[in-house]
C-alpha cells in the first residue's frame, strides 16, 4: 500500500533518475533490434484490446510494470514504421537525433501559445521556419507557422483565400456576407486534405473540382483552364488552386509556373502542396521542384514526410503571413495580458491556442544532420528507387506503372510474357485492351501486397492508378539499404510466383 507522501507530487527523483536509465536502454535496445522485429501485426482487429485490462485503473502501477507491458502488448501490435523493411506510404522514418529531440521536449511542457508563454518556443519556431524557407529558397516574403499535419495547413490557407475573396465572412459567415459559391480546383491526383477543408470551411465536398492528370499523372492545365472559364460562365466563382508537388501515390509534380499564370490571370488563389515534395527541394539538383513558388500564395512543406522530423510536424508557408493574421487574431481577455505587441503570438495564426513545442525537435534534427547530411540521405533514397526500379524493368512479369518520382516507385504485375500481350499492355504503362485479365491482375497485385504484408517480413502498399491496382513502394528511412530492398525484391518475385 503506497503511503500518503508517495501518492503526491511526483516520482521521487532517484526513482525517476533509475526509470530514465532503464528508459534510455530501452529506447537503445528497441533501435538496435527494430530489424528483427515483425514490420507488422497480423492480429484479427480487436485482438490488442482483447489481450489488455479495460477497467480504468483505480490504484497506481509501477512504471516496470507497464513498461513490461509495452513490451508484451504494443510493440508486437505496431506496424513498424521506422523498420528497414516498411516501405509503405512515404517511408518516413525517425532518426537517433528526432528521438533525443522529441525527449528533450517532454520535460519542458511548454504551451507555445504566445511570445510571453515561452520566448525560447515562439522564437526557435521563427527560426526553424526560416531554415526551411531558405533551403527552399523561397523569397522572405514568405513567413511561415508550424502545425501538426498538412490537412490542416490547407484549410487555413483556404480560409485566408476565403476572407480574400468575401471579406466579412470571417464576421458574418458565408451566408451572411452573401459569399458566391466557391470552387477550388486540384488535380486527380492530389490529396484528400482539399476535400476534408472544403467540408470545414463550408465550402462544400463538391465544389473541390478534380482536374484530369496527363500521361505523368501531373495536372492538364488546358482542361483547368477550360473549367475555370465553364465554372465562370455558370456564375461560380473560382477560388483557389491546389498545385501539388510530389502527389501521394506517384510523387508527379504539378507545373507549378504554368498554374500560377492561370491564378494570376483569373485573380485565383495559388496553394502549392509540397507535403511529401518540397523536401526535396533542399537538393540543389532538384531546384526545379520549387520553379514557380514565389508566385504561390501558400505553400505546405512536411519536413514529417521528407526532413526527417518526426510526426507532427508541418509548416505553412503564406505571401505575407499578416494575412493569416488578419483571418484568425483573436485575443481573449484573460490572454490580453500575456501578448507583447510586435512580437509573435502563433496563437494568431490559427485555430490552435494550446501549442506543442515541436520546433526544438526540429532545431535537434537539423543541427545534428546539417542541409547536406539531409541532402546526402534524399539523394540514396532517390538513388534506391531507381535502382529498383531497373530491377522492376529488367524483368518481363512486370511493369512501371508511373514514371519514378522522388523517394517512390508505382510497379505492377503483369504476369508472363503471353498474358502482357494477351492483357494489351505496352511499354507505357498499365493500359488494356482487356478488362477480365486486368481484373485479375488487379487481384494478384493486391494479393502480393497482402501476402507480404501480413508475412511481417516486409510492408508495401497499393493504389489505383487509371484505376487499375498497382503496387507501390517509397524510399524514406534512414536504415534501409540496398541489402533490404533487394530482399524485398526477392520476396516480391517469390510471392508473385506462388500467386500467379
Ligand atoms: C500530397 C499530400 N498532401 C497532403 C497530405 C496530408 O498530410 P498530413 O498527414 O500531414 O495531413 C498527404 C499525406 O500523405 C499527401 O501525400
Amino acid at each position: 500500500m503506497m503511503s500518503n507522501k508517495q501518492t503526491l507530487g511526483d516520482t521521487p527523483p532517484e526513482e525517476f533518475r533509475r526509470q530514465l536509465h532503464e528508459l534510455a536502454d530501452w529506447v537503445a535496445d528497441f533501435r538496435q533490434n527494430l530489424g528483427s522485429l515483425k514490420v507488422a501485426p497480423d492480429d484479427k482487429p480487436g485482438a490488442i484490446l482483447s489481450a489488455l485490462h479495460t477497467a480504468p485503473p483505480e490504484k497506481g502501477e509501477a512504471f516496470d510494470q507497464i513498461l513490461s507491458d509495452i513490451d508484451r502488448f504494443i510493440v508486437p501490435g505496431m506496424v513498424h514504421w521506422s523498420h528497414p523493411m516498411f516501405l509503405g506510404y512515404f517511408g518516413w522514418t525517425t532518426t537517433a537525433p528526432a528521438i533525443l529531440g522529441e525527449i528533450i521536449t517532454a520535460p519542458l511542457n511548454v504551451n507555445a501559445m504566445t511570445w510571453r508563454t515561452c520566448p525560447a518556443a515562439t522564437e526557435l519556431e521563427t527560426l526553424v521556419i526560416d531554415w526551411i524557407r531558405q533551403w527552399m529558397d523561397l523569397p522572405s516574403k514568405f513567413g511561415g507557422v508550424v502545425y501538426d499535419t498538412a490537412s490542416v495547413g490547407v484549410m487555413h490557407a483556404l480560409a485566408v483565400a476565403r476572407e480574400e475573396a468575401a471579406p466579412s465572412v470571417r464576421k458574418r459567415g458565408l451566408i451572411g456576407a452573401g459569399a458566391p459559391i466557391f470552387r477550388i480546383y486540384a488535380s486527380d491526383q492530389a490529396h484528400s486534405s482539399a476535400e476534408k477543408a472544403a467540408i470545414a470551411l463550408g465550402f462544400g465536398e463538391e465544389n473541390v473540382q478534380r482536374v484530369p492528370t496527363d500521361a505523368e499523372f501531373r495536372i492538364n492545365t488546358n482542361t483547368l483552364r477550360e473549367m475555370i472559364a465553364r465554372d465562370v460562365r455558370d456564375n461560380l466563382k473560382p477560388l483557389a488552386v491546389i498545385a501539388t508537388v510530389g502527389t501521394t501515390s506517384t510523387a508527379s509534380v504539378d507545373p507549378v509556373p504554368e498554374i500560377a499564370r492561370i491564378c494570376r490571370e483569373s485573380k485565383m488563389w495559388l496553394h502549392v502542396d509540397g507535403a511529401y515534395g518540397a523536401g526535396f527541394g533542399i537538393l540543389p539538383e532538384n531546384k526545379s521542384l520549387t520553379n514557380g513558388w514565389s508566385e504561390a500564395d501558400s505553400i505546405v512543406v512536411n519536413p514529417h514526410k521528407s526532413l526527417f522530423v518526426p510526426l507532427d510536424f508541418s509548416v505553412l508557408y503564406v505571401r505575407n503571413l499578416e494575412r493569416l493574421r488578419d483571418v484568425f487574431t483573436l485575443v481573449p481577455e484573460y490572454l490580453r495580458g500575456d501578448t507583447v505587441d510586435a512580437q509573435k503570438n502563433y496563437m494568431d495564426y490559427g485555430i490552435q491556442l494550446g501549442r506543442r513545442f515541436r520546433a526544438l525537435k526540429a532545431w535537434v534534427i537539423f543541427r545534428n544532420f546539417g542541409r547536406e547530411g539531409m541532402a546526402a540521405r534524399l539523394r540514396e533514397y532517390i538513388r534506391l528507387a531507381n535502382l529498383f526500379a531497373d530491377w522492376v524493368k529488367s524483368d518481363n512479369r512486370f511493369e512501371l506503372a508511373a514514371p519514378v518520382n522522388l523517394g517512390v516507385v508505382c510497379f505492377r504485375f503483369v504476369g508472363t510474357s503471353m498474358n502482357k500481350a494477351v492483357a494489351g499492355i505496352d511499354d507505357a504503362g498499365v493500359g488494356s485492351t482487356s478488362p477480365a485479365i486486368e481484373e485479375k491482375l488487379d487481384r494478384l497485385n493486391s494479393e502480393i501486397v497482402e501476402r507480404i504484408n501480413a508475412s511481417g517480413r516486409a510492408y508495401l502498399t497499393q493504389t489505383k492508378l487509371r484505376g487499375r491496382t498497382v503496387m507501390r513502394i517509397g524510399l524514406g528511412n534512414v536504415l534501409t539499404t540496398e541489402n533490404h530492398l533487394h530482399e524485398v525484391w526477392e520476396m516480391i518475385l517469390k510471392t508473385a510466383n506462388t500467386v500467379s
